[in-house]
């Protein structure tokens, strides 16, 4: 792997530490979380594998995400990740159809792990990367194993936990999932840019509710 990968994927590490510190002063009961990925990417140093990058249909939206991220608190994330971008591979979880969740569902939909067994390095106990939904989509009610912190970064969208109310999340919120906590997005007119962070088995895909 080039130097250039490993100056861009340590600067996105080191955009991202910087975010988890400022939200870990802010308290809350995300702080313990926050403060094992904190140490997690800490540990991480090198770039250790070569995902093969490839790039979805979604990716259509990441000029308007980007675009929408500058001059806002999240700036320095969404440009690190911008130039390690095309490094990485987009995916969607095999659960998922458009059969299950719409027509057009999956042309609309897609994540990508800088950190985690998809990422350029990490293990399966953390993975950490972007999920990109395109506007006006709804994720419906899914839930998962791992524990899950998202950051949006780009574009507000509305978030619900346990089938309650929807909340809506600007850039710079932080939304906590425990394990199996039924969850669900429903993005708005622009497209959602969200940083996710996944502790616990991370090899186990998310599956609708
Ligand atoms: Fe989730």
């Amino acid at each position: 792997m080039s130097d250039r990968v490993e100056m861009r994927f340590r600067a996105i590490i080191d955009a991202v530490r910087v975010q988890i510190r400022t939200k870990v002063a802010c308290g809350g009961e995300v702080v313990n979380m926050l403060t094992q990925i904190e140490i997690a990417l800490g540990c991480i140093n090198d770039v250790v594998r070569n995902p093969l990058p490839k790039r979805l249909s979604a990716c259509r939206h990441l000029p308007e995400v980007f675009s929408l991220a500058k001059n806002t608190n999240m700036a320095p994330i969404a440009s690190a990740f911008e130039k390690i971008e095309p490094y990485l591979k987009w995916v969607q979880n095999p659960n998922y159809s458009d059969d299950r969740l719409g027509p057009g569902y999956m042309e609309n939909y897609a994540y990508c792990d800088f950190i985690g067994p998809r990422g350029l390095a990490g293990g399966n106990e953390i993975a950490a990367g972007f999920l990109l939904l395109g506007p006006n989509r709804l994720y419906p009610d899914h839930c998962h194993t791992a524990s899950e912190i998202y950051c949006v970064i780009a574009g507000t969208a509305d978030w619900r936990t346990d089938g309650g109310n929807w909340r809506a999340e600007p850039p710079g919120k932080i939304i906590f999932h425990s394990p199996w906590t039924v969850h669900a997005t429903r993005s708005r007119q622009q497209p959602l840019l969200a940083l996710y962070f996944w502790l616990g088995d991370v090899t186990q895909a998310a599956d609708l509710s």
